[in-house]
């Protein structure tokens, strides 16, 4: 569904250039959750942004359900983009629009035509359990129940593929396992492939086959979430860190 092939950003300001990725692939099958894992400045939502090119890669090629994004004009790129939704840890709603107001506005942005956008955003709200909050602007709502409309807001177009940058990372336990629990549910019942970033193993055990982990720009492991075998100092800290942290659990980068 995913493929990235020696995909690489460099993002040049002025003089300076900062490699946020180098040469990487990653492939996601349909179906599957994977997970990026990583510290502040890894390169995880840039590797992210690059699958629906929210980012242009510097090099390599991006291909979602065998299309070159690489090579698209904006208008195709936008008709490839609604198989692919997106969530950010701050929700990014439009606090001037109400609930239903929020996810009908993507679907303009999406090209749907104006006489299905009410009945297919209220399919969508419902589908997240808040048909009774469809006026309610953000404002008004909890972190959970906005986090739920920006899901419903990706959901709209039917995507095939979800892309979650840090989507529960502002949430209370109790309120980011109702929304990691809707994230399986949508796994489940519609087959939808995601790829989540995550600094949370918690998270990436829960939902996620896979984990990939990525440190200063490059993959450092890969792991299977059901085996559990870290091959990386790095792997195996964020599995300590899932045990809570002691006077001696060694941090990886000493020097960072
Ligand atoms: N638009 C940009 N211009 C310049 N540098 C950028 C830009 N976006 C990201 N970077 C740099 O690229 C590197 C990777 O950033 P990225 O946002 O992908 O990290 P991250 O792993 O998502 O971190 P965090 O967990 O803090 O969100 C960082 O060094 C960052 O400063
Ligand atoms: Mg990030």
């Amino acid at each position: 569904m995913i493929e990235l092939q020696q995909v690489s950003k460099t993002f040049r300001t002025g003089s300076q250039a900062v490699h946020a990725l180098h040469p990487t692939d990653l492939q996601v099958r349909e179906g599957a959750v994977i997970g990026l894992l990583g510290f502040s400045g890894a390169g995880k939502s840039t590797l992210l942004r690059l699958i629906n090119r929210l980012e242009e890669p510097s090099s390599g090629s991006v291909r979602v359900g065998g299309v070159d994004l690489v090579g698209l004009s904006q208008r195709d790129l936008r008709q490839a983009r609604q198989q692919i939704g997106m969530i950010f840890q701050q929700f990014n709603l439009l606090s001037s629009r109400t609930a239903l107001e929020n996810v009908m506005f993507s679907l303009e942005v999406a090209g749907i035509d104006a006489a299905s956008r009410r009945t297919r955003a209220r399919d969508a709200l419902a589908a997240v359990g808040l048909s009774d909050k469809e006026h309610a602007h953000p404002a008004q709502l909890s972190g959970g129940q906005k986090q739920r409309v920006a899901i419903a807001r990706a959901l709209a177009t039917n995507p095939r593929i979800l892309l979650c940058d840090e989507a529960t990372s502002a949430l209370d336990p109790h309120t980011a396992l109702s929304i990691l629990r809707l994230l399986k549910q949508l796994n489940r019942e519609r087959g939808m492939t995601m790829v989540l970033v995550t600094h949370d193993i918690k998270v990436a055990s829960y939902l996620c086959e896979q984990s990939v982990v990525l440190e200063k720009g490059r993959v450092v492991d890969r792991i299977d979430m059901q085996s559990a075998a870290p091959q990386s100092l790095l792997g195996r800290f964020f599995f300590e860190t899932a045990k809570g942290w002691t006077d001696s659990t060694v941090l990886p980068q000493e020097d960072a």
